[in-house]
């Protein structure tokens, strides 16, 4: 196990010649650590509950590459069956009996979900749901939550959660105000003004797009009754309900938020977990809107390597490791551990903080809460949260490089890799 400083030399070279190459050295902007400061660090190789970068530290992972390593990193019975794939194609760009076996999991598994189309990322199947509400209903306008990310496309790019907060941008240059003009937004939990919106444009909502538990902005859950409130006044006025899944879908529980809270929305989209750590997104919902989906229907959508034979048997060895009799409870249990340890912890070093999980998902906000909506979110003391998270990389704890990002627990995450983190955090968090 790794202690004491870290050694930073090959990650500070390669990163350095990063910036040369690609925007901020990176491929997607948070792993930039912008938000917390200091150095990234570049990783060599994942496996199970552990990664290590290209200094040879070692560290405990919770960010799980966002959410897809579920089962741990490199689990060998997925890696196995990419590798049996792969000998067969890696992509046939026709019909693949693979894509019947993985839709036929989620269907069975997720109960919005009686049809499904596969994509490549969350991003692509928040893009397309929301043609598909607008193309079902014939409405336009659409209602978002501050702080909930759906991926990049312009029309969500309003107040967006997530890589848009960290780096304190409200908006992004580049977003036409034609395309951000339908969308309209509340703040999350805050039922009363969902309803005002569908009052003051009467017919003119398509639906609503929604994380059931959010992991945009942070950590946050849906108050009770919010989430059948949404139900409620979508149904009232004719409007579509989607639960962005891409997050939650598979993590909280098999089924997704849905299940674990019983209301059903009409669309629902995923992502993450279903791709087993490929890229793979998916929407699906009702019979009756998804016939609108081409060809079976006039909603245009399609893409080159959607349902490929690698991602679809890395998304049903995944799934199947996550039906099997005691993973969820394992979630749970490791999950809830972590967070009350941090927050006893948090308390003996005198730092105020909230936070809490909901099976494998988690946060820790360096507030005294709660945590409702994104703008108590950024109430947090987001120095000490940049200190925190470089004193934790210093233990041989990887956290995700941002406060208003979720953790992730995985199958392979051990009590002894709990009690570990509980102790580094004591130490980080009586000299901060
Ligand atoms: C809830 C949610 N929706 C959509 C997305 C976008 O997914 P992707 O990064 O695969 O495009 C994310 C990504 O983190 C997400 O958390």
């Amino acid at each position: 196990m790794i202690t004491g400083t870290l050694k930073t030399a090959k990650s500070e070279e390669i990163f350095a010649a990063a910036q040369h190459l690609m925007p901020g050295g990176v491929s997607s902007p948070v792993r930039a650590f912008t938000s917390v400061g200091g150095q990234p660090i570049v990783f060599d190789r994942v496996n199970g509950a552990y990664a290590w970068d290209v200094d040879g530290n070692q560290y405990i992972d919770y960010v799980g590459t966002w959410g897809p390593a579920i089962c741990g990193h490199a689990h060998p019975s997925v890696v196995r069956a990419i590798q049996e794939a792969a000998e067969k194609g890696t992509s046939f760009g026709a019909p693949c009996a693979l894509e019947n076996v993985l839709a036929e999991m989620v269907i069975d598994a997720v109960p919005s979900v009686e049809m499904v189309r596969f994509v490549n990322s969350g991003t692509e199947a928040c893009m397309a749901v929301l043609r598909l509400m607008r193309a079902f209903t014939g409405r336009e306008k659409v209602i978002k939550f501050e702080g909930c990310y759906h991926g990049h496309a312009d029309m969500f790019l309003v107040k967006a959660g997530s890589g848009v907060a960290t780096l304190g941008l409200p908006d992004s240059p580049g977003v036409p105000k034609s395309t951000t003009a339908a969308t309209l937004t509340a703040p999350y939990n805050d039922l009363d003004a969902v309803r005002q919106l569908f009052e003051t444009n009467p017919g003119e909502i398509a639906g609503l797009i929604l994380e059931p538990v959010v992991g945009n902005a942070g950590f946050i859950v849906p108050e009770a009754g919010f989430l059948a409130g949404l139900r409620e006044l979508t149904r009232e006025h004719g409007a579509l309900l989607v639960f962005d899944e891409v997050m939650t879908g598979f993590r909280i529980a098999y089924g997704g938020a849905q299940a674990r809270f019983g209301i059903t929305p009409d669309l629902t989209t995923l992502g993450k977990v279903i791709g087993g750590g490929l890229p793979v997104g998916a929407y699906g919902g009702r019979k009756d809107i998804m016939a609108m989906v081409a060809p079976a229907g006039p909603m245009y959508q399609a893409g080159t390597l959607s349902g490929n034979p690698l991602a679809m048997t890395a998304g049903i060895k995944t799934l199947e490791l996550m039906r099997q009799p005691g993973s969820y409870e394992h979630l749970d249990r490791v999950t809830s551990r972590l967070v009350s340890g941090l927050l006893e912890v948090a308390k003996e070093t005198g730092h105020a903080a909230c936070g809490g999980s909901v099976s494998g998902m988690f946060g820790l906000f360096f507030t005294e809460g709660p945590v409702h909506n994104f703008e108590d979110a950024k109430k947090s003391d987001l120095g000490k949260f940049g200190r925190f998270h470089r004193g934790m990389l210093e233990q041989g704890i990887y956290l995700a490089p941002s406060q208003f990002e979720a953790g992730f627990m995985s199958l392979a995450h051990t009590d002894e890799d709990i009690d570990r983190t509980i102790e580094a955090a004591k130490a980080v968090l009586s000299k901060i």
